[in-house]
């Protein structure tokens, strides 16, 4: 029997629906609650609020579980790769060897661009930022692949997430050479992902370049464990420019613009330039935390805290795992990691983080091992961005299957009630 919860407003009862996940999550379902009551709910920054039905990732903030169509995250890391984990989120199974290896050559034979889409690079400046090109950039694609702009015929949609898992690295590459002043380097497709995007950024023409295995596996791994994270602020604005039916392309260049922000996948970057800057002070951690527990300082731990995660993001354990392998193996004495350790065992015992259940997040350790890996301080949240495509996408592809309704909250009206027009001479200095 369906349950139901009571709301009494004004004298009157109403019957809301309760729905239960598959995960024994409930959630009152207010879709009828205007009609019926002719209120609306306020809830800011969509704390309390689902958007939408998802199988594809569950979080439990509380106990720390990430999980990918039901698959662990420690599981997948371990034993599987980012394009297969790709595969998983964006069609819900884990491919057979068959479809694996179709799925990977249908990417790999999508890794160039249009050579005149490299003339758009040249109208940016050196020092852009390069989440700004790559926002353009993949935007663009709809105008050079528009053979695959319709989200509601299944061959277009297949076509247009090949095209972009396929060419996002290569994007993303282009970007860091123009800034460097290097020539684009082309996709090799004989090299796995990972390793293909490490050699269009790192080599150069006259000499030759040798991609570090195992530094490959670790940015594969990298992808793997930022490839979806249920509804954050990225994917749901994917979502919601989608619902408009916006194409593939442009509501994924939407969410790399959000992934930007420094609250989101611009922390990782954060998380360095904090580092640098107490580094810069001479170490003093305690200093910084207490700057992170004053309100009227404006500063925060980058790379700390968590809407969902109210215990360790169990990204953030694997990665500090990762960051002492691939320091090890580079032999890499980076302060700011020894600074990391230390700010993050300060702040764990520190009682303004415990009571708000602040943990090290995603980010707080990746940009360590970005940084052992040479890429530069910008480039980070595009690392994010490229990790983050397949969840992007499955969440897309998921809203769109499910034919959801045109996004379109409503609003409290806090501003002047009615007046009148008054003639520029009736108005007041
Ligand atoms: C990502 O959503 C996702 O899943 C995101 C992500 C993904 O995979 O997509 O996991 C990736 O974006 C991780 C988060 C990266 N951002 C940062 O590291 C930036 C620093 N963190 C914060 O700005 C903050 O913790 C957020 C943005 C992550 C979460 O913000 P919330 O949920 O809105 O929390 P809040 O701002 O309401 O903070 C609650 C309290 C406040 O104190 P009180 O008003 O209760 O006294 O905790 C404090 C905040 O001041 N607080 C912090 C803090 N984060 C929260 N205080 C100091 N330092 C911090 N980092």
């Amino acid at each position: 029997m369906a349950q139901t919860a009571q709301l009494t407003i004004d004298g009157r009862s109403y019957q809301l629906p309760l729905l239960t996940g598959s995960e024994e999550e409930r959630a009152l379902d207010i879709t009828g609650l205007r009609q019926q009551t002719g209120l609306i709910t306020l809830d800011s920054g969509y704390g309390n609020t689902g958007s939408c039905r998802s199988a594809i990732t569950f979080i439990d903030g509380e106990k720390g579980i990430l999980r990918y169509r039901g698959y662990p995250i420690e599981e997948l890391a371990a034993h599987s790769s980012f394009l297969e984990v790709a595969y998983l989120l964006i069609y819900g199974e884990l491919p057979s060897e068959q479809q694996l290896t179709a799925f990977k050559n249908n990417v790999t034979c999508h890794t160039m661009i249009h050579e005149d889409l490299k003339h758009i690079y040249q109208a940016f400046p050196p020092d852009a930022h390069p989440m700004a090109p790559l926002s353009a950039v993949v935007s663009a694609l709809s105008t050079f692949y528009q053979d695959a702009l319709d989200p509601l015929n299944p061959e277009h949609v297949e076509l247009a997430i090949c095209r972009l898992l396929g060419k996002l690295p290569t994007i993303a590459a282009y970007a860091y050479k123009k800034s460097i002043g290097q020539p684009f380097i082309y996709p090799d497709d004989r090299l796995e992902y990972a390793a293909n995007f490490l050699q269009m950024m790192f080599s150069v023409p006259p000499e030759p370049y040798q991609v570090d295995p195992e530094l490959s596996h670790t940015l594969d791994q990298l992808f793997l464990v930022h490839a979806d994270h249920e509804q954050n602020c990225s994917a749901s604005t994917v979502r919601m420019v989608g619902s408009s039916r916006a194409n593939l392309f442009a509501s994924i260049s939407a969410g790399i613009s959000a992934l930007w922000g420094p609250l989101h996948g611009g922390a990782n970057q954060g998380v360095l330039e904090m580092l640098q800057r107490i580094a810069d002070d001479g170490g003093n951690v305690e200093k910084y935390v207490a700057l992170a527990k004053d309100k009227s300082s404006g500063f925060r731990l980058m790379g700390f805290g968590h809407r969902v995660y109210k215990n360790f993001d169990p990204r953030a354990r694997m990665l500090k795992q990762e960051c002492d392998i691939v320091l090890g193996k580079l032999g890499i004495e980076d302060p700011l990691l020894d600074i990391a350790r230390r700010l993050e065992e300060t702040a764990l015992h520190d009682e303004y983080f415990i009571e708000r259940k602040l943990y090290p997040n995603v980010d707080f350790y990746s940009g360590t091992i970005y940084r052992a890996m040479g890429f530069p301080l910008n480039m980070f949240p595009v690392l994010f961005a490229i990790g983050r495509l397949p969840g992007w996408i499955a969440q897309w592809k998921e809203m769109i299957e499910h034919h959801e309704r045109i996004a379109r909250p409503r609003q409290l009206y806090v501003g002047p009630q009615q007046r009148h027009y008054l003639p520029l001479d009736q108005r007041g200095s």
